[in-house]
């Protein structure tokens, strides 16, 4: 008896021949969120393409746990195999749990806390630059930032600002193309050999060339390096094979990708928030002063840090990075009530679940202390903005302490004031970005509070 095919609901508002595809491309973010109000899983059309959008967190959290083995990642992981093929975020089946089970130690808490020097150390100077009284441009700040911390502590490589500036502008090329070509009805037509492809491919380039450099360097002086790099180049086969260089290379775009631009939108929208909410920012300065009280941050700072990390929990529910997550059914599957035939590409949105007002009380205010112990903790499962399961986020303990470090070190010197009359809105590129926030960096009065003796 074969199983029978029963697909959810398609959503309301499709047009003859081009779907849905307006609202989604007039308006992703707004458009996925309404679409909640759908049911727990719907499906839209772009064009001839039919998508199916898990909204229930029981549902996403079946998908991505007890039936993580019928899934591959989709549409949009295959388009970011642009990065080079089969690097950990895209790689798939056994060559995906080698892999993590490579990599993994590097990523694991206790091995984060020793990566804390390295962090500050990449941070403060970069802090240092900025000039009081002067606007940044905090997304592009927070995005070096965040770049530099994942190239010093995962490959021992801190470029100069110009080389980091081309290598930011590369890999957001790549993401920006990957996406569009994810969300194009007919995908052929980006296929062509149209200008921007050559920039796409150029951008390719130059994000090869600067890693090889890196690798090359490692190969050269194995010494001195104790890095992802060095794991990766140490790494064998099952057949004692070392792992071709593309490879390495792979891996090591692989990270700088996942691991830079995510991070810096969680701290760009963090000051976004401090900058509207002075008390908010009073309470930070009052935690960065007491718990360094002057001193150097290291490691045994951080558990003190409460206030510090709900800002960031915060930051993480109401802009969570990840607005669109994909994966492709590669056999039939039943998904709660409905049953998706193979070759079903579904989607499912961090960012949109946080949002929900049936699982957090006024979504859309931003509110530590929500994440107090004492308080109602929303449900298993319905917060995640590192995803689930065995494709959650390997750079989650990684990103927590880049956060918190990269927050406390800004606050314990500068206070970003916003720009009078702007609003930055959130853009769902790859990840969901502010329109441009533009703040000013206003120097602290450094007043840091001893403890009485
Ligand atoms: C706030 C920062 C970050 C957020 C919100 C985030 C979010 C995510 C999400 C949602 C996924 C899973 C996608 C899926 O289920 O298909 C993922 C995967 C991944 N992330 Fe992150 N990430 C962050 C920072 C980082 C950092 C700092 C690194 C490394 C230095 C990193 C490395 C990775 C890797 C390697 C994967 C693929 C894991 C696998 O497939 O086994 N991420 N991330």
């Amino acid at each position: 008896m074969t199983a029978q095919v029963h697909l959810p609901p398609i959503a309301p508002g499709r047009r003859a021949l081009i779907g849905h595809a307006v609202p989604l491309l007039r308006d992703r973010l707004g458009f996925l969120q309404e679409l909640r109000a759908a049911g727990p899983i719907v499906q839209i059309a772009i064009g001839p393409k039919l998508l199916t959008v898990v909204n229930s967190h029981e549902l996403i959290h079946e998908m991505l746990t007890s039936k993580s083995h019928q899934f591959s990642k989709g549409l949009l992981f295959e388009e970011l195999k642009l990065f080079g093929k089969d690097a950990l975020p895209v790689a798939e089946g056994k060559r995906h749990l080698t892999r993590r089970r490579l990599m993994q130690p590097a990523f694991h808490r206790e091995r984060v806390s020793g990566y804390v020097q390295t962090m500050r150390e990449t941070v403060e100077p970069a802090i240092a630059r900025w000039r009081n009284g002067h606007q940044l441009d905090l997304k592009t700040e927070m995005q070096l930032i965040a770049q530099s911390v994942v190239m010093s502590v995962a490959f021992t490589s801190n470029p100069e600002l110009e080389s980091a500036r081309a290598l930011l502008t590369s890999v957001d090329t790549v993401f920006k193309a990957a996406l569009r070509r994810a969300l194009l009805p007919v995908p052929l037509l980006e296929r062509l050999r149209t200008r921007h492809n050559r920039q796409v491919a150029r951008a390719g380039e130059i994000l090869h060339q600067a890693v090889a450099g890196i690798i090359t360097d490692h190969r050269t002086n194995p010494d001195h390096y104790d890095d992802v790099v060095s794991l990766l180049l140490a790494a064998q086969d099952e057949t004692g094979a070392a792992l071709p260089d593309d490879e390495i290379l792979s891996e090591v775009i692989g990270l700088l990708a996942a691991g830079s631009e995510t991070t810096a939108v969680v701290l760009a929208w963090l000051f976004h928030e401090l900058g509207r909410h002075p008390e908010l920012e009073q309470r930070l300065h009052h935690e960065v002063d007491t718990v360094l009280a002057g001193q150097t941050l290291t490691a045994a700072h951080l558990p003190q840090l409460a206030f510090t990390r709900r800002l960031v929990s915060e930051t993480l529910r109401l802009y969570s990075p990840a607005w669109l997550v994909t994966r492709q059914a590669i056999e039939l599957v039943q998904l709660g009530h409905v049953t998706l035939p193979a070759g079903t590409d579904l989607l499912w949105s961090p960012y949109t679940l946080h949002r929900d007002a049936a699982l957090y009380p006024e979504p859309l205010r931003f509110d530590p202390d929500r994440w107090l112990p004492e308080r109602p903790q929303p449900p298993k499962g319905a917060f995640i903005p590192f995803g689930l399961g065995k494709r959650q986020c390997a750079g989650d303990a990684f990103a927590w302490t880049e956060a918190t470090i990269v927050t406390a070190l800004i606050a314990s010197r500068w206070r970003l004031r916003p720009t009078p009359g702007a609003s930055p809105r959130p853009i769902g590129e790859i990840t969901v970005h502010p329109s441009s926030l533009r703040m000013t960096a206003m120097a602290r009065e450094s007043r840091p509070i001893r403890e009485a003796a």
